[in-house]
């Protein structure tokens, strides 16, 4: 369902479908012991049969720990988290899932800031978890040296996808794609319009086109440049910027045209059917990849995104356990199972993510894992705007209308587009 759809039908619903998902008619347990009846109910977006998968891998390793407590899939789609206000209505309704995904960084921060999220310090204590988890990592989970969420993995979203197929069909060596600059990868897209029958470049709906343009700010501007856009050190104003979105203007011009029609499943498939050459997205790709049993090296390649390799534009998915849990100790069960090593593990190895967690053995791990454990471990870090490591929720909000209003409009009118996105981070 497109995006816009689905936020108005939630805005006309009342925006109270929370009953659907067992919000409220479940036993609530004050003294934080687990009975039979219990259920716990975990708001996620991954709803894609592909992401489900991994969603699946946690529920087994928490049906064995955890066989009295019943899990209840509070899932939403919109991928992306973008969706995300379906949500922020049962939040602010008082009828809060147990516990819910939540970006790490800025939007993380939102929802302490709004007292959505228990402390929970005593957990990680509890749960033995001193020391497994990278410092930087935890810091955007705290909020005076409290703990608020417990991070499941953590994701690279610079990254192309390729399909050998139609980069062969079109002449361009799959060995080759680890582009230096952009400039580079559109004279490549370029040579595919003219020659192949296939898409350059496949990209869905306003969220994953706010996906391409961050990875495109990222190699205009360099890691620090980028990091200025959000403590005002670099100008959003200014000629860099420009110079980028005059290339996310060409890139978007390489694109299906039906692209605003979908999530991110779509642009993927249309690789994996070698019916699009390329695609910029994050590493939860190889899971629907695999789950389509195509072969690394034989069917796709990957690269860093153009112009970013030594770049890692990182984002964590964690979990919280709500303020206001129907079921607290559910909730604190799910935690343990989200924190422990062999929840991470499982869950990662079919996610295509890494484990948050420093201590998982990774020899079981994709060889692109085992890439992307490297690069996070030695490049430097940058924080995406989409999935919430850099930029406010109101912030994306901002940008995701700003690309929409940009690309649905004809893609022409830059200098409103640039005013729009240094409007987006005015404040
Ligand atoms: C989440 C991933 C998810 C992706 C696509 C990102 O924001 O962090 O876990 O797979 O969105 O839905």
């Amino acid at each position: 369902m497109r995006r816009r759809i689905l936020i108005a039908l939630v805005a006309a619903a009342g925006l109270v479908t929370a009953g659907c998902s067992g919000g409220n008619d479940r036993s609530t347990q004050d003294d934080g012991g687990a009975s039979s009846s219990d259920t716990v109910e975990v708001y996620s977006w991954w709803t894609s049969p592909s992401e489900e998968l991994g969603l699946d891998a946690l529920q087994e390793v928490f049906a064995q720990e955890y066989p009295e407590i019943q899990f209840v899939n509070g899932g939403v789609a919109g991928g992306g988290g973008s969706t995300k206000q379906l949500l922020q209505a049962r939040l602010e309704a008082g009828e809060p899932p147990d516990s819910f995904q939540v970006h790490a960084g800025r939007e993380a921060q939102d929802y302490i800031d709004a007292g959505h999220v228990t402390d929970i310090s005593d957990l990680y204590n509890e749960f033995g978890l001193d020391g497994v988890f990278p410092p930087g990592l935890l810091d955007m989970l705290t909020q005076d040296r409290h703990l608020y969420t417990i991070p499941s993995n953590v994701h690279r979203a610079n990254v192309l996808w390729a399909s050998v197929p139609a980069l062969e069909d079109a002449g361009i060596d799959p060995g080759a794609i680890a582009y230096p600059t952009v400039d580079a990868f559109i004279a490549d897209l370029e040579k595919i319009a003219d020659q192949a029958e296939v898409t350059p470049l496949a990209v869905g709906g306003t969220w994953t086109q706010v996906h391409l343009l961050e990875t495109i700010l990222i190699a205009e501007l360099g890691a620090d440049g980028y990091d200025g856009l959000f403590d005002g050190t670099t100008d959003w104003s200014g000629p860099q910027v420009g110079a980028a979105l005059e290339e996310f203007q060409t890139l978007i011009g390489l694109t299906n045209e039906d692209r605003e029609e979908y999530d991110w499943e779509f642009p993927t498939q249309m690789v994996v059917d070698g019916d699009a050459a390329f695609t910029i997205m994050g590493d939860w790709v190889p899971a629907l990849l695999e789950s389509n049993s195509l072969v690394e090296g034989v069917d796709y390649v990957w690269a860093p995104s153009p112009g970013t390799d030594g770049i890692y534009d990182f984002l964590a998915d964690s979990f919280s356990m709500t303020v206001g849990a129907p079921n607290p100790a559910g909730a604190k069960a799910w935690l343990a199972v989200i924190a422990s090593a062999d929840g991470q593990a499982a869950f990662n190895q079919v996610k295509g993510s890494i484990p948050a967690r420093t201590d998982v053995d990774l020899s079981q791990f994709s060889s692109y894992q085992q890439a992307a454990a490297q690069s996070f471990a030695s490049d430097a870090i940058v924080g995406s705007i989409q999935h919430g490591a850099a930029a406010t929720i109101a912030q994306g909000e901002a940008v995701n209308r700003a690309v929409y209003a940009f690309v649905t409009s004809g893609a022409d009118d830059l200098a409103k587009f640039q005013a729009d996105l240094t409007a987006a981070f005015a404040e």
